[in-house]
């Protein structure tokens, strides 16, 4: 097997002015990508704008002799993905990869989240995966390739206390993934979804220090440019990882039961008599599609 390249091709990465994703535009430049290097440059928790945080990974790349754009382009808004695929186009003519990256937190309680706090997360995290993707996969609809990777969380997949809002659009973009993968499978787009860890700015303040050097930001970065290489085949999957650790993770059902004959009302303490069974994770299973949940239905459904 020889190495992994992206020779010809053109890279999208959002959020690339620092942490993990300057990282994957660093790394697709090196190996043979043009890369548009998107970054609002914003704080942690999304005020303000600089355009030095692109434009610093841009310098990198060129001094590394490789190829690169930047666009300031704020993701979360359906003028700002358009112009960011732009840039691509203008550019370098054409878009392979999309790696949705950019984030910011607003971490609150539940109870003190406010209103602003709850919209600005949805719209950068959520939101913006869709403004971005939506004019990029028209490109690569065109040309019968892409791949495209979206930037959840364990904090969306599993939980963590203060982050209600990022947890709700982390996992989110699990759902558009979900959906996503069966409209454009036919057009050879790959879309897969990752949730990193990494000492960033966005993390500093709440991992131990000593986890600094062991959480570098470079280990998300193999996984995420295999899943963008054309090496690459699958799809609609979620892959955890840091510190060296990749591990795939999956919404799954148990066997379950069935109760009834699907013609009598069942009663509530039939779910209570059932309940050990229901919660019988032992025999998981994954789910192309919803409608797949129907095959456990169907001795009822007979
Ligand atoms: P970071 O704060 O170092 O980098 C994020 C970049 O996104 C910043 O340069 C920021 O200017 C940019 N950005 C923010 N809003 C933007 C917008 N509207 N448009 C364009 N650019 C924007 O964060 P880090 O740690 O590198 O995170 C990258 C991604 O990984 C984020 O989506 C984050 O939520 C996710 N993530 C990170 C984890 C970690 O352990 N660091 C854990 C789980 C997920």
């Amino acid at each position: 097997m020889g190495k992994i390249n992206y020779d010809g091709k053109v890279a999208i990465v959002t959020g690339a002015g620092q942490g993990i994703g300057r990282m994957y535009a660093l790394e697709l430049a090196r190996r043979g990508a043009k890369v548009v290097v998107n970054d609002l440059g914003v704080s942690r928790d999304g005020e303000g704008m600089d355009t030095s945080a692109a434009d610093s990974v841009v310098e990198q790349i060129k001094a590394d002799g490789g190829q690169a754009v930047a666009n300031y382009d704020s993701v979360a808004t359906m003028a700002g993905g358009e112009n960011i695929v732009k840039t691509a186009m203008d550019a370098f003519g054409t878009i392979d990869i999309l790696i949705n990256n950019a984030g910011i937190l607003r971490d609150k309680s539940f109870m003190k989240m406010t209103e602003q706090d709850w919209d600005l997360i949805i719209s950068v995290h959520l939101k913006g995966a869709f403004c971005v993707t939506q004019p990029a996969i028209k490109i690569m609809k065109d040309k019968n390739y892409g791949r495209i990777v979206f930037t959840a969380s364990t904090s969306g997949l599993y939980g963590n206390f203060g982050q209600t809002n990022y947890g709700a659009a982390k996992m989110g973009l699990v759902g558009i993934m979900n959906t996503l993968k069966l409209e454009i499978s036919k057009y050879n787009i790959k879309v897969n979804t990752i949730a990193p860890t990494a000492w960033s700015r966005m993390t500093a303040d709440i991992m131990p220090p000593e986890y600094e050097q062991k959480l570098n930001p470079q280990f998300n970065e193999p996984m995420t440019l295999y899943l963008c290489s054309e090496e690459n085949q699958v799809t609609g999957q979620i892959f955890a990882m840091g510190a060296g650790w990749y591990a795939k993770t999956a919404v799954v059902s148990g066997e379950g039961v069935c109760i009834g004959d699907a013609r009598r009302p069942i009663a509530v303490e039939e779910i209570r008599d059932n309940f050990d069974k229901i919660c019988d994770l032992s025999t998981p299973k994954e789910h192309d599609s919803g409608l797949s949940i129907f095959s456990y239905m169907m001795p009822l459904l007979k």
